[in-house]
């Protein structure tokens, strides 16, 4: 079985001003200086991307932010490029969050547009994937988790589709203290990388990384990450605190 090297990313949303950005990245940076076997990201709003770049220039920790457009450049008012975002160091952009969704009408066609432009620019997509607690009670987790994995990953080529990362947060436990349970989170992670070897093939599926996210703080981090099939996650309110979210980075020890 392929190594993944386990990522754990910060996804802050819409919080924090611009210096409580380079307070908070500041203090990680040093929190987790020592950490080596585990990728981290924070994922700041887009004001704070380039102070918070720089803070972070030669540390342990990669940028990404929470959303793109799909176009270079022109007249969309209001929207950022994938090309903007890699000129200020960006590694990382997440797309399709459940959030974006609900409020802003993101679809898995939108989402297959956006991932395709930050592949030409060379930033790697964060996926989200996930089922209402409605589709979960349907018993439907499964169909819309394909859905929208077939949806956002329609034609990219497999060399790209290896880099991404897929984040698998059902949206009942997104901010509500209901994490799933490992076992329940491993169900769906191994629907998914299933789903990924008939697509890939089975070496390639395996070393796709599915991240986790939903409630995660670091009391639950360790069972998460001991699933054979979850390979990190995607934080949310614990990634605001840089105390908390060093100590879900430092799961292992
Ligand atoms: P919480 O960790 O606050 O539940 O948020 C999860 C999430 O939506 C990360 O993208």
């Amino acid at each position: 079985m392929a190594e993944r090297i386990p990522f754990i990313a910060g996804n802050w949303k819409m919080n924090k001003s611009l210096s409580q950005a380079i307070d908070t990245v500041t203090k990680l940076k040093e929190l987790i200086e020592d950490v080596q076997d585990v990728e981290v990201a924070v994922c700041p709003p887009f004001i704070a991307l380039d102070a918070v770049v720089k803070v972070l220039i030669r540390s342990n920790i990669a940028v990404g932010a929470q959303n793109c457009f799909w176009e270079e450049k022109g007249a969309y008012t209001g929207e950022i490029s994938p090309l903007m975002l890699a000129d200020i160091g960006c590694r990382y952009c997440i797309v399709g969050h459940s959030e974006r969704r609900k409020y802003f009408g993101e679809t898995d066609a939108n989402v297959n547009r956006k991932v395709r432009a930050l592949y030409q620019f060379g930033l790697l997509p964060i996926i989200c994937v996930g089922e209402t607690l409605e589709q979960r009670q349907q018993g439907l987790t499964m169909n819309v988790v394909e859905e929208q994995i077939r949806g956002c990953l329609s034609g990219l080529p497999v060399n790209k589709v290896v880099d991404s990362v897929i984040a698998y947060e059902p949206v009942w436990a997104i901010g509500t203290g209901h994490t799933a349970t490992p076992e329940q989170a491993q169900e769906v992670h191994s629907f998914i990388r299933n789903l990924l070897a008939e697509l890939y093939g089975e070496e390639n599926a395996q070393k796709i990384r599915i991240q986790y996210g939903g409630s995660v703080t670091p009391e639950n981090i360790k069972g998460l990450m001991a699933m054979p099939d979850i390979d990190g996650a995607l934080v949310g309110g614990a990634s605001l605190e840089p105390e908390k979210f060093a100590r879900i980075v430092k799961f292992k020890q």
